[in-house]
């Protein structure tokens, strides 16, 4: 048997995050070392959790895309269990998308203390993970929730409102930006972000 990497020290670089997450030969072995990672000290330091994300059995068709876990994901250990995702299990069931056949991830695996947005060098110490989560899932359709997440796929000057509403060929993927939950919570039930984020699930919907 290959023994297996070890995780990502204290301060790790993105480099060796990539490289020990390109060599998980599959899901449980990523979730294993991704979870003793360490590279970033101020959110190792106080999570409860890493979130490695939620996956169905077998090869989903779609992948949702967060930002960061908060305070429920972080206590539970799981993606969007909280305000955020309740709502979005409401609307995906409103577009007609079954979370149970999809993946949850997101952009950083831990907690940012407070919520704050995570930081650059952050999501770049996190992208490997994601990146091989990615490719391991190999789904053909990607939403991605909310503006960090928009960026990771498209690029860090991507403007929401110019991207939404579309699918975006990154690598093969379609890759559709959407409207992050808790700007529908934020902006109310009659607010754009919630119309947005529905139309845009159904317009996903339509196309598995
Ligand atoms: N917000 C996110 O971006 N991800 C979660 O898992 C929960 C809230």
């Amino acid at each position: 048997m290959t023994p297996r990497p070890p995780a990502p020290g204290v301060g790790a670089a993105a480099d060796e995050v990539a490289r020990v997450a390109a060599a998980a030969p599959d899901w449980a072995a990523l979730a294993v070392v991704a979870s003793s990672c360490v590279a970033c000290p101020e959110l190792a330091a106080v999570r409860q959790h890493v979130v490695v994300g939620d996956v169905p059995v077998g090869r989903p068709r779609l992948v949702l895309v967060g930002e960061a876990p908060g305070a429920q994901e972080d206590e539970t250990g799981r993606p969007f269990v909280g305000r955020s995702g309740a709502l979005l299990d409401v609307l995906l069931a409103e577009a007609g998308l079954d979370r149970a056949q999809a993946a949850v991830l997101n952009v950083v695996k831990c907690r940012p203390p407070g919520n704050r947005t995570p930081k650059a060098p952050e999501v770049a110490r996190c992208s490997g993970w994601l990146r091989r989560q990615l490719e391991l899932l190999d789904a053909p359709v990607v939403v991605a929730l909310g503006l960090s997440s928009a960026k990771w796929f498209l690029g860090p000057r991507t403007v929401l409102a110019q991207v939404r509403g579309r699918p975006h060929d990154v690598g093969g993927r379609a890759v559709w930006a959407t409207y992050h939950p808790s700007a529908a919570i934020r902006f109310g039930p009659n607010g754009a972000p919630r119309a947005g984020l529905l139309a845009d699930l159904t317009a996903v919907a339509a196309t598995l």
